[in-house]
């Protein structure tokens, strides 16, 4: 057995894809607060923890930049400098809101949505040496917000060995890992593909918050899992490396200088004006003291810098225990905004976001209801709403209401064939980073985002007007306005 053995996955991806509900009926469910049930949160008993500083800025540069790619620096690694890793991991993947009240189901939240709050991914992060922490390898302790000092020591070859590449400039290497039990207590055998899910969102949303700060991210999904397993201090069978992500400074933006090279000389040719032209008072005063002989004294205004990544993370919400929207409809913008889930990202796999990412449009003003292609809104057939009840078990959304429902779509048969049986949790996180995207870019709207995984996969296909058996909606995720509920959210603010 291995992973050329693809009989495995093929079976995997039948079974959790087009059988779930008799996959889960088999394996059985287990049930939460039982004693096989694990903390929430990871715990390193007695290992005194580094703090991370305490201050949480509420803005921390425009969505825009989240999606910016720009060039790695790769030689004179800059050190993240605490503060900043501060920012990232608690945007990234931190604990951001307790829910409470009579409806409420799980109290803990995070940046990222997980099935049922169960949070099955861990993050690793290894760091050079630098003015607040020693080089070596961290767990992010979400609960406290403070890093767990695992090994010490400059790893950062070994890491480059383990995914092949030079991280001579990586100014951190993130690792995501799957505590598979944390979800495999309650799912069983379909647990591994909604860690796999998870894990992707939480690498999309890592990518989008590092790079809100200037920081440059890949993903890796070609490494050595053993040598991941050691660094890490894995148990091994019982958690999962998923995604590694160097982080590199980003390469400064171009000077102005060019811009400036020969203003002097042209300034010299210009015809001069005499400077006295007897205007007196305070029209004078105002018009001399309102010219500037350096750029600098202004800075640049930013073209439409949009609303804040932070403020989106915070808004970002998959709309309570049933999902049910006002139907209020949304402007047509807000669709162009989603496009953006489909902007590329960098990764080991080449050109990603490997998934297509289909739409169904409901209410949105000025478009017609119909079957959609995102990024380019290409029409793909007519909508047919009376064969929207295609939920799997239990309704956690009401699918009449929501404005829009997104499907990002992979090809089974192509990520086997490139990727043995690793292309299914590939496929899976890739999905995963456009899903997070969209959740975001729905907070970023204020509109909530509900990813779920209880649909039915061929009813779904035909819907999509998708008649390769191969292609396969990997997420449903509605997107609506939110209704009140009588559930109290409260931000965690560190
Ligand atoms: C991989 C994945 C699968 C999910 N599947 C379902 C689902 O089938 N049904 C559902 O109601 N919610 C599903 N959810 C949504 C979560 O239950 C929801 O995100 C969680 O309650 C956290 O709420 P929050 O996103 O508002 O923080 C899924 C979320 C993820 C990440």
């Amino acid at each position: 057995m291995g992973n050329w053995d693809i009989a495995i996955s093929d079976k995997y991806w039948h079974d959790t894809y087009l059988e779930s509900t008799e996959m889960i009926t088999r394996s059985g469910v287990g049930v939460e607060g039982a004693p096989d049930d694990p903390p929430r949160f990871r715990g390193y008993p007695g290992i005194r923890l580094c703090p991370l500083p305490q201050r949480i800025p509420d803005a921390i540069g425009s969505l825009a930049d989240a999606f910016l790619d720009r060039p790695p620096r790769i030689t004179d690694p800059g050190v993240i400098e605490g503060h900043t890793l501060g920012t990232l991991l608690y945007y990234g993947y931190g604990l951001a809101r307790v829910d409470m009240g009579p409806v409420s189901g799980w109290p803990y939240h995070r940046t990222v949505p997980s099935a049922r709050c169960f949070y099955p991914t861990e993050l690793y992060l290894w760091l050079p040496d630098g003015p607040d922490f020693a080089a070596g390898v961290y767990h992010y302790d979400q609960l406290h917000h403070a890093l767990v000092p695992l090994r010490d020591g400059d790893h950062r070859e070994l890491i480059g060995d383990a995914v092949d590449a030079d991280l001579a400039g990586a100014s951190a290497v993130l690792i995501l890992t799957s505590h598979l039990w944390k979800t495999a207590f309650r799912y069983r055998d379909y647990a591994f593909r909604l860690c796999t899910q998870e894990a992707g969102m939480v690498a999309g949303n890592l990518l989008m918050v590092a790079s809100a700060l200037g920081l440059t991210g890949a993903v890796h999904f070609r490494f050595l899992d053993e040598v991941l397993d050691r660094l890490v201090c894995l148990t091994e069978g019982e958690e999962q490396p998923l995604a590694v992500l160097p982080l590199h400074a980003a390469k400064e933006k171009a000077e102005p200088a060019s811009l400036l090279a020969g203003l002097a000389e042209r300034r010299a040719r210009l015809r001069t004006v005499p400077a006295d032209l007897g205007l007196a008072g305070a029209t004078y005063e105002m018009a001399v003291n309102s010219r500037i002989g350096d750029l600098g004294e202004l800075q640049p205004i930013a073209a439409a810098p949009g609303p804040d990544l932070a403020r989106a993370l915070r808004e970002r919400n998959s709309g309570g225990t049933f999902f049910k929207p006002t139907n209020e409809p949304v402007d047509a913008e807000v669709l162009h905004r989603l496009a953006d889930a489909m902007l590329p990202y960098r990764s080991d796999t080449g050109s990603a976001p490997m998934c297509r990412l289909y739409v169904i449009v409901q209410h949105v003003t000025g478009v017609e209801p119909g079957v959609y292609r995102l990024p380019d809104m290409d029409r793909v057939t007519d909508l047919q709403p009376d064969r929207l009840g295609l939920g799997l078990g239990p309704p956690v959304m009401d699918m009449r209401s929501v404005n829009v429902l997104c499907y990002p779509v992979s090809d089974r048969r192509e990520m086997t064939t490139r990727f043995g049986n690793r292309g299914f949790g590939v496929a899976n996180a890739d999905a995963g980073v456009v899903t997070q995207r969209l959740c975001v870019l729905a907070g970023a709207a204020g509109l909530a985002a509900r990813p779920v995984n209880g649909y039915h996969v061929p009813a779904v296909q035909n819907l999509l007007g998708i008649t390769d058996p191969a292609l396969l909606p990997m997420f449903q995720v509605g997107i609506g306005h939110r209704n009140i509920t009588a559930q109290y959210e409260m931000p965690i603010i560190f």
